[in-house]
């Protein structure tokens, strides 16, 4: 009877357990640096996770930081420029009235680009105030209808605010809403050459509602709508190319729309006009509030 040769039994067991034992074992250290290998990338995500939140909790303040430190000097510039134009110190010719108008123009641009980029970087740093409180959207409404009359420059073009019907009280932050719907109807006129912008207000799905700001303007093609809320984002157009603006408007909008439970979108088409909108919750549930409630 022979023996096979790399064993010392005739069935060949303890060799092929000795093989799979050794296989295991490679396996296994396989296995164990493999799971090094992982343990050593989550540690290394996470510092960079960290790295990251720090980077941008620094941007955040610097921002924060550097609008505030704008303020004032552009507020300078705002009210001197306000005591030449009033000719308080003596006359103006008229070429330096026109240059006079031109530096208060810039510098009101300025200071609304500078409070945008202030509201946008206390979001961002978590420390905005959101005060929930009940209120009629009639008198949101007219406090709009009253704020705008006086920047209805084009004749062509009519603002209307729907009478709301069916709408519940509102428990939101309404100064925040009124900030959304600003944003919105300001676009609107600035994009809108002739026609009209309505802004509506409707209950939808029970416990939310939609404001919309409808205008009749130069609308946006399918392939930027995604982008306009993007911070910086402004579509190439003839009109953008006549007026300044940011782009930072729209981000805001947003950012904000999230702070009170709610979310923003667009429906347009180009050349005939776009709709802009927020839904919110009727009433703002505390849950709802993503930000420690941290006054800056
Ligand atoms: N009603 C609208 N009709 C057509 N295009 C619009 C309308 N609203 C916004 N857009 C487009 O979206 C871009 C972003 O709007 P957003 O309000 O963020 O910036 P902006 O108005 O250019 O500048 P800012 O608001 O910071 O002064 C605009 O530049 C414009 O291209
Ligand atoms: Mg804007």
């Amino acid at each position: 009877m022979s023996l096979p040769s790399d064993t010392g039994t005739s069935d060949g067991i303890p060799a092929r357990l000795d093989a799979a034992l050794a296989e295991v074992a490679s396996l296994r250290a396989e296995l164990e640096e493999t799971n090094r290998g992982v343990v050593a990338l989550y540690a290394e995500l996470d510092e960079q996770a960290i790295q990251l939140r720090k980077a941008t909790e620094l941007k955040s303040r610097f921002l924060a930081y550097m609008s505030h430190e704008f303020r004032t000097p552009v507020n300078a510039i705002r009210s001197i420029a306000r005591l030449l134009i009033d000719q308080i110190d003596g006359p103006l010719t008229p070429e330096q009235h026109k240059q006079m108008l031109f530096i208060q123009s810039a510098a009101v641009d300025f200071s609304e680009m500078v409070d945008d980029l202030l509201d946008l970087a206390k979001i961002e740093a978590g420390r905005v105030e959101i005060s929930p409180a009940w209120f009629e959207m009639v008198d949101l409404f007219s406090a709009l209808r009253g704020m705008f009359r006086p920047m209805l420059e084009n004749e062509a073009v009519t603002l209307s605010f729907e009478e709301p019907v069916d709408l519940p009280r509102l428990y939101t932050d309404d100064r925040k809403l009124s900030q959304i719907l600003r944003n919105f109807v300001s676009n609107a006129l600035k994009f809108t050459q002739a026609g009209e912008v309505r802004v509506a207000a409707l209950r939808c799905g029970g416990d939310r509602v939609r404001f919309s700001v409808i205008d009749t303007g130069i609308g946006i093609a399918p392939e930027h709508q995604a982008a306009v809320f993007d911070d910086f984002s402004q579509v190439d157009s003839p009109i953008q190319k006549r007026l300044r603006g940011t782009g930072l408007g729209l981000a805001l909008c947003r950012q904000l729309a999230g702070l009170l439970g709610g979310e923003v979108g667009v429906e347009s088409e180009l050349g005939k006009g776009s709709t802009f909108f927020v839904t919110l919750p009727v009433q703002l549930a505390v849950a709802d509030v993503p930000f420690t409630h941290d006054p800056v």
